[in-house]
C-alpha cells in the first residue's frame, strides 16, 4: 500500500471513530473571516434589503432565508458539523455565544479596504466598510467575551478560516470599468493583505489556520452575461471566459506560496490551502460525476432567464423569479453563489481532501 494510501486510511479511519464516538467536538470552536460564500447571516443583520434575505433563499435546508447566499448550507456549515460544533453564528448577532465560534464574513466583503475603492473612483453601493482588516477588528474586540485572558490557549484548539477574499475586489474593479490588465497588477497587493490578516491571526496563538483561494470567475454565470464576448476565441472549451480564470489562476498561484512562507515563519502552526478553483472547474467538466445536470453547468438555478439564466433587472430573490426543480441537479445556485449540492462536496474535499492542503481532517 503507497503511503498516500496508508494516510487516508488512517484520516478515514480516525473520521468514523470520531463520527460514531460523537464525543468531544476536534476543535473547541471556530472562527471565520469572508465574504458571502461564508456568511451565515451578518448581512441579514447589517442590510434587511437584500435580495439574499428572501426565498427561495434557504428554501432546501433551512426552510427560510437565514442570510445565507444559497438554498442551503455553506461550507462552513458542512464543517462545522464534521468537527461536532453547532452552526457558527454571524458575529453581528445580539445575545450570542460566541465561545464556540463567530463568523465575522460579511456577504461583499472585500481584502482591500473601501479606501482603495474609493481612491480609484470604483467605489459603488456593494463597497461596503467590511473589509477582511475591519473584519479582524471585530474580532479582536470580541476577544474580551471569548477568552479574556487565556486567548492564546484557547486559540491553540480552535479553527480558523480566512474564506474567499478577491473575488468582490477582482468583481468591483471590473464594474467600475477597470482593465483587465489594471485587476491583474492589483493581485500582489490583494494576496499581500491576505497574507498580513493570516500573521496577524497567527500571532494571537492560532495554530489551525485554512486559507482559502478563489472562484474560476470565468465559469461564473453573472461573469458570463456581464462581460460577454463576441470573440469566440475569448472562451475556453469549456465556455468559460478565459481571461477571469486566468486571474483567478495567478491569485491563488501568489497565495498559495504565501502559505508556503507562512508555514516556514510560523513551524508549529497547522496552515492549510482550501480550493473552489479546482472542484468548481471539475464539476463544469464533469457535471455528471457529481449529480449535476449535464447542459445547465453554466446556468443559474434561481434567476430571470437568458442564456445563462441570469437576468440583470431579474434577480433570484425578487418577486417572480423562479428557481429550478431540484437546485441539487445545479452547480450555481443564483449566478454568482453556489447550491447547497455544490457546497456539499467542496465541504468533503476540504474535510478530507482532495480540494484543501493538507485536508482539515489532517489539521
Ligand atoms: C471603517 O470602519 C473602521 C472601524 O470598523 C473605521 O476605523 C474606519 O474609519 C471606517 N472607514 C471608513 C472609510 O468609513
Ligand atoms: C476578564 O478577566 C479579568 C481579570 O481576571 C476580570 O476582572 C474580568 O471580569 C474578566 N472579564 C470577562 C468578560 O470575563
Ligand atoms: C497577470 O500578471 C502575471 C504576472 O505579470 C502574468 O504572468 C499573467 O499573464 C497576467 N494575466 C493576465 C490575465 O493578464
Ligand atoms: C479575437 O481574440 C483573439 C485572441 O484574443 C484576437 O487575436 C483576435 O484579433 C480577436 N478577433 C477580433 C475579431 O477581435
Ligand atoms: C429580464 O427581466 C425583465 C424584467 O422582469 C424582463 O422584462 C426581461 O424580458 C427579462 N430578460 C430576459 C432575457 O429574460
Amino acid at each position: 500500500m503507497s503511503a498516500i494510501h496508508l494516510q487516508y486510511l488512517l484520516l478515514l479511519v480516525s473520521f468514523l471513530h470520531h463520527a460514531s464516538s460523537n464525543s468531544v467536538p476536534i476543535f473547541n470552536a471556530i472562527y471565520s473571516f469572508g465574504a458571502s460564500y461564508e456568511d451565515t447571516g451578518n448581512v441579514a443583520i447589517l442590510s434587511q434589503a437584500s435580495n439574499q434575505l428572501k426565498l427561495p433563499y434557504g428554501e432546501t435546508f433551512f426552510r427560510r432565508p437565514t442570510g445565507r447566499a444559497s438554498d442551503g448550507r455553506l461550507v462552513i456549515d458542512r464543517i462545522a458539523t464534521y468537527v461536532g460544533l453547532p452552526f457558527i453564528p454571524p458575529s453581528l448577532a445580539h445575545g450570542q455565544d460566541f465561545r464556540k465560534g463567530a463568523n465575522f464574513a460579511v456577504s461583499g466583503a472585500t481584502a482591500l479596504n473601501l479606501a482603495f475603492f474609493q481612491q480609484n473612483n470604483i467605489a459603488n453601493q456593494n463597497v461596503q466598510n467590511t473589509s477582511l482588516s475591519v473584519q479582524l477588528e471585530w474580532f479582536e474586540n470580541q476577544k474580551p467575551s471569548i477568552c479574556n485572558t487565556t486567548c492564546m490557549q484557547f486559540f491553540a484548539k480552535s479553527l480558523f478560516m480566512l474564506g474567499k477574499f478577491g473575488d468582490n475586489d477582482y468583481f468591483y474593479m471590473s464594474l467600475g470599468g477597470k482593465t483587465i490588465n489594471f485587476v491583474n497588477s492589483t493581485i500582489p497587493l490583494v494576496v499581500k493583505t491576505i497574507r498580513s490578516a493570516a500573521k496577524r491571526l497567527l500571532r494571537q496563538g492560532v495554530m489551525h489556520l485554512v486559507v482559502t483561494g478563489i472562484r474560476p470567475n470565468g465559469c461564473v454565470p453573472v461573469y458570463l452575461t456581464l462581460f460577454a464576448s463576441t470573440n469566440r476565441s475569448d472562451y475556453d472549451s469549456l465556455g468559460c471566459l478565459k481571461v477571469y480564470n486566468k486571474i483567478g489562476i495567478y491569485h491563488n498561484a501568489l497565495l498559495c506560496s504565501a502559505v508556503k512562507q507562512l508555514r516556514l515563519e510560523f513551524p508549529h502552526a497547522k496552515i492549510s490551502f482550501s480550493e473552489y478553483y479546482e472542484p468548481i472547474i471539475d464539476f463544469v467538466r464533469n457535471p455528471n460525476k457529481y449529480g449535476f445536470t449535464s447542459g445547465t453547468q453554466l446556468r443559474a438555478c434561481c434567476g430571470g432567464g437568458g442564456p445563462y439564466n441570469v437576468n440583470l433587472t431579474a434577480g433570484c430573490g425578487q418577486t417572480g423569479v423562479p428557481a429550478c426543480p431540484n437546485p441539487s441537479t445545479s452547480i450555481s445556485w443564483d449566478g454568482l453563489h453556489l447550491t447547497d449540492a455544490a457546497y456539499n462536496i467542496i465541504a468533503d474535499g476540504w474535510w478530507k481532501g482532495p480540494y484543501a492542503n493538507p485536508p482539515i481532517l489532517a489539521l
